[in-house]
C-alpha cells in the first residue's frame, strides 16, 4: 500500500469523526483528476477557474497559479488532518484566482483604481463563486474562507496564524511557490509538478507586475510590501507622509496625509 493510500483511509476515518465538509478530499464523492502525478479535484467550477486564467493572463503566472494548487494538492493527499478538513474545491478556487489583481491591461475586468490587488482578487473570486458555483452549495462561510485567503496571501504572518484551517491552508499553498522542495509533500511530487510548470519568468513577471501597481495605483501600495517595487522603479512615487510611520513618529515632520480613508492611513 502506497503512503498516499494510507493517508486517504487515515482521512476518511477522520473526516467520518469531524463534522465532514463539503467537497474535502476524503469524501469519495467529489470528482477528480490527476496533473502532474498530483489528484486533484475535477468540477466544473474548478475547470471555469482554470480557463479564466488561461483565457486572461501570461503563461509565467498560469505556471506560478497552478504550481500553488498543485503543491497544496500534494500536501493535502499526504496528510490525514488536511485530507479531513481542507474544502478542496474553495483551496482549488482561491489558489487558482489568488492574482487576478495582477492584469496589467487597460480597463482590467479584475482591478480596481484604489485597493490592494489581493482585495481585488478576493472581491472577484468571491463574486465568481456566486455566480458560478452549484446553488446551495456556496454558504457564506465557505466564500469567507476564500475570500480571507486570498486577501491574506501577501501577509502571510498574519494569515498563516488564522484560525480557521480552510484560510490558513490556502495561505500557506500560494506560500509554497518557492524554489526547492517542500516538505510537505513527496519531492518526487514537486518534481513532477515543477517539470510541467517550471518558474521561468516569475520574478521578471512579479517585478513587472508590482511596478505597474505602484505605478498607477500608488495609495494602494504605501505601508505595504509593494512599497520597495515604487520607490525603486516608479518615478516620483514617494511614499513619505503616507505611511504610518509618518503620524506614529513625533520626530518627522512630513505634511500630514491630504486624503483620510477610514483608518486615516493614506
Ligand atoms: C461529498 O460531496 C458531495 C458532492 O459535493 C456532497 O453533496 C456531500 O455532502 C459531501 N459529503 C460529505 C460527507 O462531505
Ligand atoms: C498535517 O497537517 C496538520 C495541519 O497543518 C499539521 O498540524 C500536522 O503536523 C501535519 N501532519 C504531519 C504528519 O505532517
Ligand atoms: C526624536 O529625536 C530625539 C533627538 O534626536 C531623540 O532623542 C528621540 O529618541 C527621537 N524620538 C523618536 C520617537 O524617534
Amino acid at each position: 500500500m502506497k503512503f498516499s493510500s494510507i493517508s486517504s483511509v487515515l482521512a476518511l476515518a477522520a473526516s467520518v469523526a469531524a463534522v465532514p465538509q463539503k467537497r474535502c478530499a476524503g469524501n469519495s464523492t467529489v470528482p477528480y483528476t490527476v496533473i502532474s502525478g498530483v489528484k486533484v479535484i475535477d468540477t466544473p467550477l474548478v475547470r471555469k477557474a482554470r480557463e479564466l486564467m488561461e483565457a486572461n493572463f501570461e503563461p509565467f503566472l498560469i505556471r506560478h497559479v497552478y504550481r500553488t494548487w498543485l503543491f497544496g494538492a500534494a500536501a493535502i493527499n499526504n496528510n490525514a488532518t488536511l485530507s479531513a478538513k481542507i474544502d478542496v474545491e474553495a483551496h482549488a478556487v482561491a489558489c487558482l484566482l489568488h492574482d487576478v489583481g495582477w492584469d496589467t491591461r487597460d480597463n482590467s475586468p479584475f482591478v480596481s483604481n484604489d485597493k490592494r490587488f489581493e482585495v481585488d482578487a478576493a472581491i472577484y473570486t468571491a463574486n465568481f463563486l456566486r455566480e458560478n458555483g452549484i446553488k446551495g452549495e456556496w454558504s457564506p462561510h465557505r466564500i469567507q474562507n476564500v475570500w480571507h485567503g486570498i486577501a491574506l496571501h501577501g501577509t502571510s504572518n498574519i494569515g498563516l496564524f488564522s484560525e480557521e484551517i480552510n484560510v490558513a491552508f490556502i495561505v500557506e499553498s500560494i506560500n509554497m511557490d518557492y524554489p526547492g522542495p517542500h516538505p510537505r509533500f513527496p519531492v518526487e511530487d514537486y518534481d513532477h509538478i515543477i517539470a510541467d510548470y517550471s518558474f521561468d519568468g516569475l520574478g521578471e513577471g512579479t517585478n513587472r507586475a508590482f511596478t505597474h501597481i505602484a505605478a498607477t495605483k500608488p495609495a494602494a501600495t504605501y505601508d505595504t510590501f509593494l512599497e520597495p517595487w515604487g520607490v525603486a522603479f516608479v518615478e516620483g512615487y514617494n511614499p513619505v507622509g503616507h505611511r504610518l510611520f509618518d503620524r506614529g513618529n513625533p520626530n518627522v515632520t512630513s505634511p500630514p496625509p491630504t486624503k483620510r480613508n477610514v483608518h486615516g492611513t493614506y
